[in-house]
């Protein structure tokens, strides 16, 4: 039988581990603080920032949301960045991606002091992931390796396959794996035999947003797998195909209209796995906490706050 990588029970253990840091700095100097930009109407996004800010308000951080509208410049969105790296009692700063297609992102992403750059997006602070060199950390990436750590999973000499090599994951979870000394192979569109190099892992980490593409043959007998895809389905064919083995899930269908699936089969992965993220309830739920982390671990640095308890 698989295990199951709890995600919410990782983020709990690691927000209960923040909330005395949070607590310390308030005694110290101040609560930190968060500042997030939410540009325009992308209903996802709506989503994922009001998390973000719930978890702050959870832990005790002060948060702040911009919502500009979605025809905002590029230099007007770069002149609101300057203004929060200016604040002292702003200490992360974090741009909602995706940005509508006329503004730089790229520009956007470089003008985040790279010391509130919560995200880890920053040039300067992924050419320090790169080198191994301290510094923040993209959190679902941070995430998955604070998930591995925690179940104990080992990743010394293991043979690692990423599928994705976006900036935010793929890449980003490829380097970190490769400092804990796994072999890493990272494969995308291109790569041909997918099947064949993702049934060669021990550690397979499926980041490519494709609704169960992974099935039974890529996945080796044993092999941990960290799904971090969330696609939402609301094809009921589409549903059928994939959860038709579960009748919960095809109930939970018909109640909500649509359902989440990540990149892996969910009922291959429970056959072949020895254990694995599901989804939802897996790698999601980490992303969050390490932002949190990340904020935490900012404010500390700048107010020159210890991290030990007491
Ligand atoms: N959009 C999707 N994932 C992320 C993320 O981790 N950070 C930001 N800022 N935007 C995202």
């Amino acid at each position: 039988m698989a295990e199951i990588l709890d995600g919410i029970r990782i983020r709990d253990e690691i927000q209960a581990e923040l909330k005395p840091r949070v607590e310390r700095l308030a005694r110290a100097a101040r609560a930190p603080g968060l500042a997030v930009i939410l540009v325009g109407n992308n209903p996802a996004s709506e989503i994922y920032v009001r998390n973000k800010v719930k978890a702050c308000e959870t832990l005790g951080i002060r948060s702040e949301k911009l919502t500009p509208p979605d025809t905002i410049a590029t230099d007007e969105l770069i002149a609101i960045i300057e203004s929060l790296n200016a604040r002292e009692d702003v200490d992360g700063i974090l741009v909602q991606l995706p940005l509508p297609a006329h503004v730089d992102t790229r520009r956007v992403l470089e003008a985040v002091d790279p010391d509130k750059d919560v995200d880890g997006f920053h040039p300067l602070n992924l050419g320090r992931l790169v080198s191994g060199r301290p510094g923040l950390r993209p959190c679902t990436p941070a995430g998955i390796l604070e998930l591995l750590k925690r179940y104990r999973i080992p990743i010394a000499g293991r043979d690692a396959v990423v599928v994705g090599r976006s900036d935010i994951v793929g890449k980003p979870v490829a380097l970190l794996l490769m400092h804990e000394h796994a072999t890493v192979t990272i494969c995308h569109s291109r790569t041909s035999n997918l099947a064949e190099v993702c049934r060669r892992a021990d550690l397979l980490v499926a980041a490519i947003g494709r609704a169960a593409m992974l099935t039974a043959d890529y996945i080796r007998q044993g092999a941990v797998v960290i799904d971090v895809g969330i696609n939402r389905i609301s094809d009921r064919g589409q549903a059928e195909a994939i959860f038709g083995h579960d009748p919960e899930k095809m109930a939970e269908f018909d109640r909500k209209g649509s359902l989440l699936v990540g990149d892996v089969h969910p009922r291959d992965v429970a056959r072949c796995a020895s254990a694995y993220t599901p989804v939802p309830g897996g790698v999601g739920p980490l992303t969050i906490a390490m932002l949190m982390a990340n904020t935490v671990q900012a404010a500390e640095r700048r107010l020159g706050v210890c991290s030990a308890s007491g």
